[in-house]
């Protein structure tokens, strides 16, 4: 009920809207209506009660409450309905919390997002730092009819879905991708996605995409050997603070979108919006795998969403996973 009281209370603002119409409406006690009141006023929302007037909402917190990102009607697979999207003040990581309700059978599209991490996970076994209620960390759910060696181009899928949203948001920043989902504002790391299975065999049980995007942290925000590196929408946005709430809802929305794509077939499209924000094809590269480093140029993507590298006789070498450095 109490997420009913703030559409109310929502739609009424900036008039009051009084306790008594409120009761009425959901037949309960003109003291539960108050009660409902407090918890949204714990949960940061400011809403000013007036004996005579009632209650009128001034002012909402940006913290990633599921009735604030739910895209709405637009998505049909992701997030549908609040209840699909789990919030926590503190996790240790949105994916762990995820893969364990994966694996008591949350459906697809279940959504786990938080406002920290204590224990942040990022690709290639490193941490990912994000300060308390200044970035989006989420994690979606996806079950999709793949086998595991289908899976590279579904990491570009989030990769470029993230891109969209920024550059439609935020329309002079030039976000860029650096193979397979590191995106990139100027030289620095803005946004880091890390894709984990479950399968066996031929058979994927599931798959748990995880974004760590930074919004409005500062320099201060970031440890000591990341400041040189990182980035946040925030210090690129000329220090003007960004909506996550608005942020986070168009990403489930966009990868949505893309991830029905994917599902219809639409392999080109999907490389496509991919190539829309590519600075790594056509630049010199080092590949870093567990065989070594090899250096080359980033040639093209495959269909599978690998990454060619052209050595200096013009053969291409295939790379499926990796992480890269640009002009070496
Ligand atoms: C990387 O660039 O190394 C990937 C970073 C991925 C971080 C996100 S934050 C939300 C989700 N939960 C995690 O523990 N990791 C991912």
């Amino acid at each position: 009920m109490r997420w009913e009281i703030l559409k109310l209370l929502r739609v009424q603002s900036p008039n009051y809207l009084s306790g008594e119409e409120m009761a009425a409406r959901f037949q309960v006690s003109r003291t539960a209506v108050w009660k409902n009141v407090q918890a949204l006023q714990a949960a940061g929302y400011r809403i000013e009660g007036s004996t005579r007037l009632g209650y009128r909402l001034l002012g909402s917190p940006d913290f990633l409450y599921p009735v604030e990102i739910v895209p709405g009607p637009a998505t049909q697979i992701i997030a549908v309905s609040p209840q699909m999207i789990h919030h926590y003040p503190r996790v240790d990581s949105t994916n762990n919390i995820l893969k364990e309700l994966a694996g008591k059978g949350a459906p697809e599209g279940t959504v786990v997002v938080a406002e920290e991490q204590t224990g942040g996970r990022g690709r290639l076994g490193r941490g990912w730092d994000s300060p308390a209620g200044k970035g989006i960390l989420l994690s979606i759910l996806f079950r999709p009819p793949l086998a595991p060696s289908q899976t590279p181009l579904f990491t570009l899928l989030a990769a470029g879905a993230v891109a969209g949203v920024i550059k439609a948001h935020l329309p002079a920043l030039k976000p860029g991708i650096k193979w397979p989902n590191d995106l990139l504002l100027g030289q620095r790391k803005v946004c880091g996605i890390l894709t984990e299975m479950k399968a066996e065999s031929d058979l994927l049980h599931y798959l748990i995409t995880g974004i760590g995007l930074n919004v409005n942290c500062q320099e201060k925000d970031f440890p000591p050997e990341l400041q040189q590196s990182a980035t946040s929408l925030y210090l690129q946005n000329n220090k003007i603070a960004v909506s996550r709430q608005k942020l986070a809802a168009g990403i489930l929305q966009e990868i949505d979108r893309l991830y029905r794509v994917f599902l219809d077939g639409g392999t080109d499209q999907i490389i496509n919006t991919w190539k829309k924000y590519n600075i790594t094809l056509g630049n010199r590269v080092a590949v870093r795998t567990l065989q070594g480093v090899f250096a080359g140029r980033a040639a093209d993507l495959d269909s599978d969403g690998a990454l060619l590298v052209e050595d200096k006789n013009g053969k291409n070498h295939r790379f499926l996973a990796g992480e890269v450095s640009l002009h070496p």
